[in-house]
């Protein structure tokens, strides 16, 4: 049987991730797969998560089952982290997953059980994994312009112009902050006009919210999902704790469902746990109890805050020192737009070519479409990359 299997389309980041790793110069450089690093190079478990784990430890009685949506503690601190005050806690339906890209999935799930001939559109460029998983479900999708390769900056009339195809129930899948791959971003303006149209049209808004806390902050990070949430009468978010956390490995994401009524949010809880015991039962616990560990306790909360904004301050520097020694070295303002952009990536606007070059003669690693995550870099190998692209282009 199993002869019968052909090879799958191989991941472009995992796929990156393997050829960074089998390279064997010294000097080289993994601006790839969107993980945080510090400027050792190190992707450290965060002070707040190594005593979250130390409490638990201590006073962790059972490894027996949670709940097929995860413990509701879970749910309600990570609502409140992404909505904060406002959140209309009857109308939201929430499951923990293995993951933001669980989240993603199960959301994929729910729109193909709910109305399966709904079309889910998609930013161009997305995250290749969101049209890898619509094509393997075989959801309807189509993508909507978003970005300008030209300005480097979102094209918000041309993405409102191809958003008036969409038709009503259709779905539009957007990137709460730090849109991966280019790191451009709409402003609350750009937001509230999406939130219009969406409405017009009888669409419902799906937010990937993967970087919350990586682009300007943990409140304004939720500008997007929050205006979506107070504007629309049903959303789907998509969260992750991967990187805000730095718990990649431990799988925590929340998947929450906006309803227009609280019955109708009673009924999406329902099939959302059912979705969960279709695909793999309970989710991962561990990570989901350590988020909550810190969101509940103030102590550990700030401490959390004020690491993750060591982190993207961090991350902000890098940028501007980036812009600032390519403007230098190439005599011009064209890639200005690092500095602008927000969040672990920026694309660069490369050609294939001088991507491979980077690869071959300078051992730089970065995605095909010369996404560069920025926290990859430290002081010292921005100059080193700095010069390397302008030698290329
Ligand atoms: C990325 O885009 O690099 C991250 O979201 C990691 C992944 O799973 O692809």
């Amino acid at each position: 049987m199993l002869e019968t299997l052909s090879e799958p389309a191989p991941d472009k980041i995992l796929a990156l991730m393997a050829a960074y790793r089998a390279d064997e110069r010294a000097e080289k450089i993994d601006l790839g797969v969107g993980v945080y690093k510090n400027a050792e190079g190190a992707t450290p478990v965060m002070r707040a998560v190594k005593e979250a784990e130390a409490r638990l430890q201590e006073s962790q009685q059972t490894k027996s089952y949670t709940g097929l949506a995860g413990d509701p503690a879970y749910a309600d601190a990570m609502i409140g982290l992404i909505l904060g005050e406002g959140a209309p806690r009857g109308r939201l339906a929430a499951v923990a997953t293995p993951g933001g890209t669980g989240a993603v999935r199960q959301a994929f799930e729910l729109i193909r059980m709910a109305s399966p001939n709904a079309t889910i559109w998609y930013s161009e460029p997305t995250w290749p994994n969101h049209v890898s998983i619509l094509k393997y479900l075989q959801i309807p999708a189509k993508p909507y312009r978003y970005f300008d390769s030209e300005t480097g900056e979102v094209d918000v009339p041309g993405m409102l112009a191809a958003l008036e195809g969409v038709a009503p129930g259709d779905v539009v899948l957007l990137h709460g902050c730090c849109h991966n791959p280019t790191g451009a971003n709409l402003t609350g303006e750009d937001w509230d006009k999406v939130v219009a149209l969406l409405n017009d049209k009888g669409a419902l808004p799906m937010v990937d919210l993967a970087y919350q806390g990586f682009g300007d902050g943990l409140e304004a990070d939720a500008t997007g999902v929050r205006r979506i949430v107070a504007g629309c009468p049903e959303a789907l978010i998509a969260a992750s704790c991967s990187k805000n956390f730095g718990i990649y490995r431990e799988r925590a994401g929340l998947l929450v469902a906006l309803a227009k009524t609280e019955s109708e949010a009673k009924l999406a809880q329902g099939n959302l746990a059912f979705l969960n015991r279709q695909n793999y039962s309970f989710p991962p616990d561990h990570g989901a109890r350590v988020v909550t560990e810190i969101l509940t306790d103030a102590e550990l909360r700030a401490d959390w805050q004020e690491e993750l904004e060591e982190m993207r301050e961090g991350m902000l520097a890098l940028r501007q020192q980036l812009a600032d020694e390519l403007r230098r070295l190439t005599n011009s303002d064209r890639f200005d737009f690092v500095a602008r952009h927000r969040g672990m990536f920026s694309r660069l606007g490369l050609t294939p070519e001088e991507v491979e070059q980077l690869r071959a003669e300078h051992a730089v690693y970065m995605v095909g479409d010369s996404r560069i995550n920025i926290a990859g870099l430290n002081a010292r190998t921005v100059p080193v990359l700095a010069q390397a692209i302008a030698q290329v282009i």
